[in-house]
């Protein structure tokens, strides 16, 4: 059984790293923050950034203020005849994710770095999170109400961002086959956003 060890343990390992793997974040932390009014006066686009990857509290409070619940069914965005259609994909070095909100975990969609497929301008592969916002236009009222209601989500981004120190950019410049393919979209899915995150570039 000794010598058997490393080998059941090479065979239930190897996989795990092969593949990416959900990921449940801490519970978001609902208090703190700068003052509204000082998040507006710093709220800003910002297109460098540091060298230095988001912790797990940090990317769970952001992606709460971001598209979290805050009632039962509903969340911290409004959304055109409350239809949520907007998906929220997550890209991090280790992989990209879908936001399950109610869950409060990242859902595993692809493993590896795949930052410079979220964004077509060439600092989107240096900021450690990159947000992208996929429109389910089944679900959608129409597709300007999705328009609409990713922009609420990327202002509360801004916001969280400029609380918390940090900088973002929102953009429509995409690559939407390449975002398809990877995301495995249907024909009626459609990403209309991508915003970058990260912290601001050292001096
Ligand atoms: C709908 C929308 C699309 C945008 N697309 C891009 C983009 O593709 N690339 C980019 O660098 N910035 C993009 N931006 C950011 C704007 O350029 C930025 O908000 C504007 O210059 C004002 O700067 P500020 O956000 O610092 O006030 C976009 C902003 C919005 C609202």
């Amino acid at each position: 059984m000794k010598t058997l060890l490393p080998l059941i343990l090479a065979l239930t390992v190897i996989p795990s790293l092969a593949s990416a793997q959900d990921l449940r974040l801490p519970a978001p932390q609902k208090t703190g923050g700068k003052p509204l009014m000082q998040a507006l006066a710093e709220r800003k686009s910002t297109r460098q950034y540091a060298n230095r990857d988001l912790d797990q509290q940090t990317l769970a409070n952001l992606l709460w203020a971001a598209y979290g619940f805050n009632r039962e069914d509903k969340r911290t965005v409004p959304s055109s005849q409350n239809r949520q259609e907007i998906d929220l994909y997550v890209f991090l070095k280790s992989g990209v994710y879908l936001y399950d909100a109610k869950a409060n975990t990242l859902i595993a969609k692809a493993s590896g770095d795949h930052r410079k497929t979220a964004g077509t301008q060439e600092y989107v592969a240096t900021a450690p999170l990159n947000l992208v916002y996929v429109a389910n236009l089944d679900k959608a009222s129409n597709r300007d109400a999705a328009c609409i209601d990713c922009g609420f989500i990327g202002q509360n981004v801004y916001l969280f961002c400029a609380s918390e120190n940090l900088v973002t950019v929102l953009r429509a410049g995409l690559d939407k086959k390449a975002l398809s393919e990877l995301l495995k979209l249907n024909a009626n899915q459609e990403a209309l956003y991508n915003q970058c995150v990260g912290y601001p570039p050292v001096p």
